[in-house]
């Protein structure tokens, strides 16, 4: 895995935009994997600036999403669907018909995995983002989800419960459950970069980077992927053998 270290967030989201940037100028068409979360909002402001100035058009890029929360529709304020429109979809030229969320408010949920294996199996990702939890999770699998595993429902960890309720008004608020690409459908992506800043990211980086290979920790699995790209702070950084 290459690893660029940082020094801050917005060193840190400079770089990881010019990589998905060169993805999209190499080929217009491209498939990107998005990821929500803290971590990518600075990466999406760079590619919003580049695209005001007239350097980078989504026109015919197509998207797919990591994740989502089961329960809420597309219109919740704290919905992934609503967040990727926020802060990215709304600013760009692209075709929100070729911007793929799961739905985690849809009446048969299993069908909804399928339809989104579906979906994946002809929108192969040309570059997947990646953030990661603090306990190593990619998308919402969780420790101890199986390395072939794809679309899938997830009861999230308490961990990341706490983590995420930050975002809501109340911890009590923040949904239980969601619905994520599996880890086989995130490692099927051409490239992969993963973006981590902040001390409380430093555990879970040592151990995708230089811990054991292990389901105990589902980032680790990016260790067998021939391109991955790992684009971090100082601070992310702070536990890695370098
Ligand atoms: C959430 C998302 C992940 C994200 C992680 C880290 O649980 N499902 O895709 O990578 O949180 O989020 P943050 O970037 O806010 O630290």
């Amino acid at each position: 895995m290459k690893v660029i270290v940082t020094n801050d967030y917005h060193e840190m989201s400079k770089v990881a935009a010019e990589i998905v940037s060169h993805v999209v100028l190499d080929n217009p068409n491209a498939v990107l994997g998005l990821a929500t979360g803290s971590s990518p909002i600075g990466l999406y402001n760079n590619l919003i600036e580049m695209y005001e100035a007239g350097l980078l058009s989504f026109a015919n890029v197509s998207t797919v999403n990591l994740d989502e929360y089961v329960g809420l529709d597309r219109d919740h304020p704290q919905s992934y669907a609503y967040f990727m429109r926020n802060v990215l979809f709304d600013h760009i030229d692209i075709d929100l018909g070729n911007t793929h969320i799961p739905c985690g408010s849809a009446d048969n949920l299993e069908q909804q995995c399928r339809q989104y294996n579906e979906l994946l199996a002809s929108l192969k990702q040309d570059i997947q983002v990646l953030g990661i939890g603090s306990n190593g999770h990619i998308g919402f699998n969780e420790p101890g989800t199986p390395f072939d595993s794809v679309t899938h429902i997830v009861q999230l960890a308490d961990s990341t419960i706490k983590d995420n309720s930050r975002l809501f008004n109340s911890i009590d608020e923040v949904p239980t459950k969601a619905i994520t690409m599996g880890i086989s459908n995130i490692i099927n992506a051409r490239k992969i970069i993963v973006i981590a800043n902040g001390t409380n990211k430093a555990d879970a980086v040592y151990k995708m980077v230089q811990g054991e290979i292990s389901e105990n920790c589902p980032a680790s699995v990016l260790q067998k992927h021939p391109d991955v790209v790992l684009v971090c702070d100082t601070l992310a950084a702070a536990k890695l053998k370098m």
